[in-house]
């Protein structure tokens, strides 16, 4: 029996899931993890604060909260590294950054090639950063949605794994359009790790093929 208040067989992969926010993209994971036939189990769920949050969300579910604030640390560096041993002691298959927020250093990306996942909120190669959603509805674009891709060093690039969109409406708010999409990135979320763990997955150059 795991440690960790898991119930999952010892074949499903393992998921360590970093979060800021209310970690709605969390629980769609753990949801999904409560049928075996999805393949996967959430092992630890992180955060880069404390407090009422997907951390939280992760404690509650009895998955170990794996907490590291930044400014607890002297320097970025020694938060990269505290945080990288921590988050490889679960041996993770997958890291998913779900909203986490932070931009991770070279020790954590080494540590987990092609296997650190982030979910943004933008289609991108448009609209990086922390207002995807403004920006789109600032731009007036007909269409916004949500990107899967693997982390590497930059701000919101890396080989794309899965993008889905959905339509901006006239009266859109940034709160409105930041709803409707995070809808349809939870799908398409918990759609991607599904075939990830399932099936595996490959990156060829900036192209990424599942299964
Ligand atoms: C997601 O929309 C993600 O793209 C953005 O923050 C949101 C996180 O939502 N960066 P939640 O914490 O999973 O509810």
């Amino acid at each position: 029996m795991p440690t960790d208040g898991s119930q999952a067989s010892p074949t499903a992969k393992r998921l360590v899931v970093l979060v800021s926010g209310s970690g709605s993209n969390l629980q769609a994971l753990m949801d999904a993890c409560a049928d075996p036939a999805y393949g996967a189990e959430v092992v630890a769920g992180g955060a880069a604060r404390a407090g009422p949050n997907g951390a939280a969300r992760a404690a509650e579910a009895r998955r170990p909260p794996v907490v590291h604030r930044v400014k607890d640390y002297p320097d970025r560096d020694a938060w990269d590294q505290a945080l990288t041993e921590d988050v490889a002691s679960y041996e993770p298959d997958i890291v998913v950054s779900a909203g986490f927020l932070k931009l991770c250093g070279p020790r954590f990306l080494a540590a987990f090639p092609g296997r650190y996942i982030n979910t943004h909120n933008s289609l991108l190669p448009a609209f990086p950063g922390m207002n995807g959603p403004g920006e789109a509805l600032a731009a007036g674009v007909k269409l916004a949605g949500a990107t899967l891709f693997i982390c590497d060093a930059g701000v919101d690039t890396g080989p794309i794994i899965a993008q889905c969109a959905v339509p901006v409406e006239d009266d859109d708010t940034v709160d409105t359009l930041t709803e409707r999409i995070k809808e349809a990135e939870r799908a398409q979320l918990v759609a991607s790790v599904g075939r990830m763990v399932q099936g595996g997955w490959k990156v060829e150059g900036n192209r990424v093929r599942l299964g």
